[in-house]
């Protein structure tokens, strides 16, 4: 029996307040629809196919992965949007149909949803649940032997129906003929609407039994209607992620300061302290320390490093790294192992040897410096000449004096040395000591400068 996701995210999403589209406003570094997408595919193993608005150029963009667009011109409710998908979908058995607001639905309880509706006869199956705080859900009203007679939608419920707390949680698992058949003979509701959730009704009296599966865990059904359950979608992502990486041998001092992406990737013994911000494609090795305060994005990071309230952002890390406090390593900045930025340092677009120490206040731009070379305090590659970006090298084992400006492209062979406020405009050579301004050489070290 095949089974295809269905996601509708047509809706205005105007309890957002916002320029953005709803579906776009970003969990945890992602959009929002993305996740319903992913747990879809994951439970379907297959494309997803999703309702979108006539202005949802957007959406399109900004989504990954293999999904394909149906478009809904009026926004006539969650019924209408759901035909939209009548010819696409129109000969695949099961249909697992999802609100694309449902950001925190897990993948096996969309599953669970496919089990249950391959397993009985009846047209559809339901995701409810339970709850004491039912706030916007629609009720799901029983009859005496406990069937599924209908849905009432909250905005038009009685104070008796409002008390009721079995709830529709906004998925649902369709046999797709059924579905097809009976979408285009929904009323239209009292708002002006067509109410997906009038199925139940339309079922019912027909004289067909709707099942429903109830969600575990309440903090699956969160459906995102405005920046409040934003941000509670948001800290209970965090949480089950953060739980995820503690379970699996990381320590956090403050879990709920920390904020680790979904795509990051931590090693064993990883210790991360408070105010930490772990984003996008990062790896971070085994035993290193990252924090307090910090940033890392895009970046892999080695084992025994220590990240001390710094920025870094696409750059690679060897072993042994320290860097901090207030660094910013930038994008193709690559430390070897055992390298240290210390304070107040800046790094981009740069390879830095094995063991080279820049202590405070420097600025490496587009340069290579060979290793154990000593990059004094306040040193400045000055690589950019107003117009074009040029390149510094700096040999292994140099040692360069504080306050020294380099004026690229420059070349500091191996084992030289400059002076205090050097300004170095032209090349010196191995071994070679330059001082002054502009900087000259005054002599040579002996010949042996490894
Ligand atoms: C819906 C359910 C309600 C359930 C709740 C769970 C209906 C009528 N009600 O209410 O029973 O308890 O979800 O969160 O289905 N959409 C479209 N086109 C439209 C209207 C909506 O694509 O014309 C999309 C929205 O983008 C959204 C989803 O359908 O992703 C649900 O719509 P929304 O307005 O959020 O429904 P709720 O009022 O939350
Ligand atoms: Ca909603």
């Amino acid at each position: 029996m095949n089974c295809r996701a269905l996601v509708l995210a047509a809706g205005h999403g105007t309890r957002m307040k916002s320029q953005t589209p709803k579906m776009l406003h970003p969990l945890l570094g992602r959009p929002m629809l993305q996740w319903v997408v992913d747990a879809c595919r994951e439970a379907t193993g297959g494309a997803v196919t999703i309702v979108v608005g006539p202005e949802a150029a957007d959406i399109r963009e900004g989504l990954q992965g293999d999904v394909s667009f149906v478009v809904q011109e009026e926004r006539l409710g969650t019924g209408h949007a759901a035909l939209q998908a009548a010819q696409v979908l129109e000969t695949v058995d099961l249909v697992l149909l999802v609100n694309g607001d449902l950001a925190l639905v897990r993948p096996g309880t969309l599953a669970r949803l496919i089990e249950r509706q391959k397993e009985h006869e009846g047209p559809f199956t339901l995701l409810a649940a339970r709850s004491s705080s039912p706030r916007g859900f629609g009720r799901l009203i029983r009859d005496e032997e406990g069937r599924p007679q209908r849905i009432q939608e909250a905005a038009h419920a009685s104070p008796e129906e409002l008390a009721l707390k079995e709830l529709n949680v906004g998925a649902y698992c369709f046999r797709g003929e059924w579905l097809w058949e009976n979408l285009p003979r929904l009323d239209l509701s009292p708002k002006g609407e067509y109410y997906l959730t009038d199925l139940v009704a339309l079922a019912a009296d027909g004289g067909e039994v709707v099942a429903t599966v109830e969600v575990d865990d309440m903090s699956e059904t969160v459906g995102i209607n405005n920046r409040v359950h934003l941000a509670e979608a948001e800290s209970t992502l965090r949480d089950r992620i953060n739980r995820r990486w503690m379970l699996a041998g990381i320590t956090m001092q403050d879990p709920v300061t920390t904020y680790i992406a979904a795509e990051v990737e931590l090693a064993q013994d990883v210790v991360l302290l408070a105010n930490t911000h772990l984003e996008g494609d990062t790896w971070i090795g085994p035993g290193t320390i990252v924090g307090p305060n910090s940033v890392v994005r895009d970046s892999s990071i080695g084992a025994r490093c220590e990240i001390q309230a710094s920025v870094v952002e696409g750059a690679v890390l060897g072993d042994e790294v320290d860097v901090g406090p207030f660094s910013h390593l930038r994008s193709g900045a690559r430390l070897e192992n055992g390298v240290h930025v210390g304070n107040y340092g800046e790094v981009k677009n740069s390879h830095l040897g094995a063991g080279v120490k820049m202590g405070h206040f420097s600025y490496l731009g587009d340069a290579t410096v060979g290793e154990g070379t000593n990059i004094g305090a306040g040193t400045i590659t000055c690589n950019y000449d107003g117009k074009q970006k040029h390149q510094t090298e700096i040999g292994a084992r140099a040692f360069i004096g504080s306050d020294t400006m380099l004026v690229a492209p420059v070349k500091i062979g191996r084992g030289a040395r400059t002076g205090a406020g050097a300004v170095v405009t032209k090349d010196v050579p191995d071994g070679s000591v330059a001082v002054g301004v502009p900087a000259r050489v005054i002599r040579k070290l002996a010949d042996n400068h490894e």
